[in-house]
């Protein structure tokens, strides 16, 4: 037989066995998880009801995708400490327990935060402000016991949330903290929550971090405390974005201002909406839209565009954590569509195509 004829024979069995090499190749990665798919590059995480641990199938998506947690809610000073003798450790622990049961790691969220916070500690019985020194007193004793009792799996933790403003002539933002402190509270948490676990790591987070003045101000604090020798390891950018923001650009300036800054830069509450709000502001319409096919290629495409970006900086990125499990749980409302997987905890288009492009 000649050459050509073997040849001609031969296409068929190489169509299939590449047929064949290509099925494996999904099939493997369809079975791995993202953590799987990202190992090389940083951890997965996710933030968590205590609702989502009860549930046996949500459960086995936590396991499959992710290695490391944090609490939506249970963690922060309004759920842990609502008032001064009171402690509430149900869910956070539930959470906890079920991380260490499953040998995964979490991120502790938050122990300063203008929202959500321990108001009590700000006033006297007769409702007036404290002194400052009483309110240090106060939040060094919440930083203390909370630190303590998840330092056995809390490997780093949001120290101070969204201190910074999103505009206007201060870069503080104007809360009661700084009314009562200046922004000398910041330190401040700092300095407990190093002292309650040296081997957290400790990081500021914030929302619309990728805006040019805000990322300015949050690289301006760093570096002064840093300067100060205070105790801050880390940034958390929270990623809060949406499917037209920010762009490949927005992302990378931050990202390289903040780099050489830090040890650690975590991605921190990562989702992407539907529409055009973006941010970690409480206020914003549940309402949402209607998805169609246009809509959920953008979401997919800037999935993979956040993705390949974080990947650059790899290095200095060692967590990227989603802010919920599924659409079904996410705090925008399904209908904004943010996540990888939807309510019946199927992945999405953009679940595909940050794993296919590995
Ligand atoms: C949100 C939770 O997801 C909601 O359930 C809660 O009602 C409000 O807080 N930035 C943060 C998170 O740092 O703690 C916020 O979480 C979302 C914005």
């Amino acid at each position: 037989m000649v050459n050509g004829q073997w040849s001609m024979m031969l296409r068929p069995l190489k169509v299939a066995a590449g047929t064949l090499l290509l099925l494996c190749f999904a099939l493997q990665t369809s079975a791995q998880g993202l953590k799987d798919v990202f190992a090389r590059d940083f951890l997965m995480g996710v933030s968590l009801s205590g609702r989502n641990v009860r549930i046996d199938a949500e459960q086995d998506l936590i396991r499959r995708h992710f290695n490391s947690v944090t609490c939506e809610n249970a963690m922060k000073p309004a759920s842990l400490h609502p008032a001064p003798d009171v402690w509430r450790w149900d869910e956070a622990d539930r959470i906890a327990n079920f991380c260490r049961e499953n040998g995964i790691k979490m991120r502790g969220h938050c122990l300063v935060w203008h929202n959500q916070f321990s108001d009590w500690m700000y006033y006297d019985d007769k409702g007036n402000f404290v002194d400052k020194e009483t309110f240090y007193a106060r939040l060094k004793d919440h930083i203390l016991t909370v630190v303590n009792r998840y330092k056995d799996v809390v490997y780093a933790w949001d120290v101070v949330n969204e201190a910074m403003s999103d505009g206007g002539e201060n870069p503080y933002r104007q809360s009661k903290l700084y009314q009562l402190c200046g922004d000398e509270f910041i330190e401040k948490a700092f300095l407990f929550a190093r002292e309650a676990d040296p081997k957290a790591i400790l990081f500021y987070n914030d929302y619309n971090e990728t805006n040019p003045r805000k990322s300015r101000n949050i690289y301006e604090m760093v570096l002064r405390m840093r300067s100060e020798g205070v105790p801050i390891d880390g940034i958390g950018m929270q990623g809060h974005y949406n499917i037209f923001g920010p762009s490949v650009k927005e992302l990378e300036d931050a990202l390289s201002l903040y780099a050489p800054l830090v040890e650690h830069i975590h991605v921190t509450e990562l989702d992407v909406r539907a529409s055009e709000e973006m941010g970690g502001q409480l206020n914003f319409s549940k309402e949402g839209i209607s998805m169609t096919d246009t809509i959920q290629a953008l979401h997919a495409q800037q999935y993979e565009r956040l993705f390949q970006t974080f990947r650059k900086f790899r290095d200095k990125i060692d967590c990227v954590t989603f802010w919920n499990l599924h659409d079904g749980c996410s705090w925008l409302g399904e209908k904004n569509h943010p996540l990888l997987f939807d309510k019946a905890l199927q992945p999405k288009p953009a679940y595909y195509r940050i794993t296919a492009e590995k």
